[in-house]
């Protein structure tokens, strides 16, 4: 089991440095997300004004799209602190009860990837979040009673790629719950401006909207990136990312015009290819590339589906008109309208 209580602001200290560094720490920093921001911005303020520590909050949506960055965001808001876990981590109902037992009144309990959690856990956090109490057996075999402990008032926050493999009474235990959607092309640049600023490495507004237009509408892609090249622009020109450079530096990075890695070409070629086309269900796809179906429904799909070149269907994944075009094969004489 694996835990930390983080008082905020966070210190900085291992080698996730530089990415900490470009995490913004306050709502006011946080670019995109314009929605989250502003209904989050009222709920904070609410709890802050009854001095109650926040609803409990549920995060959803693709990797790399700032969920943790928000959770700490929230705990910097709210002047608490943070506990931060996992669900894998959270093997026993004891891994719980024991990190439930140490929050102090307003702390923040975080639990990435919830959707993985033990059912036998996941009970244990229904009293928990609902009348902070926590049942604590003692004793083992017919002459084992039980105990109510007081948790102190705290605030879950839980984030997850998959919100549908949540079972309905733990989803509804949540008051506040944010979807996170793709960045748009404009938030991007000005996430990768204000990166490059961070990391004081000159790029021109050009240079930051090619990187920005090839992120996959993801902040984690757009700043790993930004860093790829400038490696590239520091080592084979004068260390100015503009155009030019960013765009020879994504050809040898071999990232496309959509953003498409290898992997995403690999699964999309193989549809096309080996399934013609498809329906194709994701377990004899994920076999086919060699990847694992769960990084293949939470990390590439989701983009993928986004930008138009994947179909789910009933029957499987289909490779759209426009991934055909874009790789440059034949459109199939039988390919159906819709796509
Ligand atoms: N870095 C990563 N995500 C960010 C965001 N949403 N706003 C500002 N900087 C970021």
């Amino acid at each position: 089991m694996s835990d930390e209580r983080i008082l905020s602001p966070q210190p900085v200290e291992d080698d996730l440095q530089n990415e900490l560094s470009l995490r913004p720490r306050r709502l006011r920093e946080y670019i995109g997300q314009h929605k989250v921001k502003e209904n989050l911005a009222v709920s904070l303020e609410a709890a802050r004004r009854r001095k109650e520590p926040l609803d409990h909050v549920l995060l959803f949506g693709p990797p790399g799209l700032g969920k943790t960055t928000l959770a700490a965001i929230i705990t910097n808001e709210m002047e608490s602190a943070m506990t931060s876990t996992s669900a894998p981590a959270l093997e026993k109902p004891g891994d719980i009860a024991a990190i439930l037992a140490k929050l102090q009144k307003g702390d923040i309990l975080f639990i990435d990837e919830i959707h993985r959690l033990q059912p036998i856990v996941e009970e244990k956090l229904y009293s928990a979040m609902e009348d902070f109490e926590l049942d604590i057996i003692i004793g083992t075999g017919p002459a084992a009673t039980t105990m109510k402990m007081q948790v102190e008032p705290f605030t879950l926050i839980a984030a997850t790629t998959r919100a549908g493999l949540l079972t309905a009474p733990l989803r509804a235990r949540f008051g506040i719950v944010h979807r996170l959607d793709f960045y748009d092309v404009e938030s991007l640049e000005i996430i990768v401006r204000r990166s490059a600023e961070i990391l004081t490495i000159p790029i021109t507004n050009e240079g930051a909207h090619e990187l920005a237009r090839r992120s996959r509408g993801t902040p984690r892609i757009a700043n790993r990136l930004l860093r790829r090249v400038r490696d590239f622009a520091e080592v084979r020109h004068e260390g100015k990312i503009d155009l030019s450079i960013a765009r020879d530096a994504l050809h040898m990075l071999e990232v496309d015009e959509y953003g498409l890695d290898e992997i995403d070409r690999k699964l999309l070629t193989t549809i096309i290819e080996r399934f013609n086309g498809g329906p194709v269900g994701v377990a004899a796809l994920a076999a086919s590339v060699a990847e694992d179906r769960g990084t293949i429904e939470d990390l590439y799909e989701p983009y993928l589906i986004q930008i138009g070149f994947m179909q789910r269907t009933p029957r499987g994944r289909v490779a759209s008109r426009l991934a055909y075009e874009h790789l440059g094969y034949p459109l199939r004489a039988t390919m159906p309208k819709l796509f």
